[in-house]
């Protein structure tokens, strides 16, 4: 087992698991380090998911940027693996998995993506199910042992479907099998309502770009009212301190 100290109930998915968290966890979704290290002091990442595109992206080593992240956060770092066959998949995976304890292996929602997931999470691995577009496949990767499915509501919505519907259907799945481990994390948002949505639905987790982070947090009458408000108190001549 590639945890070093870290004993099974420290290992990032018993704290998510058992620690008794009620709120939807935020992944942030991305490979930018600096994006990631600014959100954190938000205290805003309870883990963040990586995809090879975001990994090109970020013009980096993947192995070393997925080592920055895992020391930044303690929650799962989704590194996903390459290969196309299971054998190939398995080798990759047990090498990230090798990076950092709190790496989760992301593997593609294919027949060769389900063999490895059942094999890595026999062997303790937090693995992520990613690329899911159907409920039908959600099925398959909860069977699989998948810590997290990743179902794309906006690559969807992009094809004129609705994404959130996919996520209603797999939430009502798996909530009729309360024993059932695997977290459904919403991926692929393109805006706060994708997220509240999401949230609505009763959604375990969600990935957000860090624009989309930023976006939730501004309203132009928060902005009208603070102004407001400190307009009026210039005018008692006081302070607090
Ligand atoms: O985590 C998956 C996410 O990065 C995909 O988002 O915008 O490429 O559909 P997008």
């Amino acid at each position: 087992m590639r945890l070093g100290k870290t004993s099974a109930f420290a290992h990032p998915s018993f704290f998510f698991r058992h620690a008794g968290l009620e709120f939807m966890k935020f992944f942030v979704d991305t490979a930018e380090v600096a994006e990631i290290r600014a959100l954190a002091e938000l205290c805003m990442v309870d883990g963040v998911t990586t995809n090879p595109s975001l990994i090109a992206k970020s013009g980096r080593d993947m192995k070393q940027v997925i080592a920055e992240i895992c020391a930044i956060t303690p929650g799962p770092v989704s590194a996903e693996v390459t290969a196309t066959d299971a054998t190939g998949m398995l080798a990759e995976g047990r090498f990230l998995r090798a990076i950092a304890p709190n790496v989760a292996v992301k593997v593609p929602l294919t027949e060769a993506g389900l063999i490895a997931c059942r094999t890595l999470a026999a062997e303790g691995a937090l693995v992520n199910v990613t690329l899911c577009f159907s409920a039908a496949q959600a099925l398959l990767a909860a069977k699989a042992g998948a810590a997290f499915i990743s179902p794309f509501v906006g690559r969807l919505d992009d094809i004129a479907t609705d994404g959130m519907r996919l996520i209603a259907d797999i939430v009502q799945i798996y909530r009729n099998y309360p024993t059932l481990r695997t977290e459904v994390l919403v991926a692929s948002i393109r805006h706060p309502i994708h997220l509240v949505e999401s949230a609505k639905l009763g959604a375990h987790v969600a990935t957000l770009p860090p624009a989309v982070i930023r976006q939730l947090l501004k309203h132009p009458l928060t902005d009208k009212g603070l102004e407001a408000f400190l307009a009026d108190w210039k005018k008692t001549g006081q302070s607090i301190l």
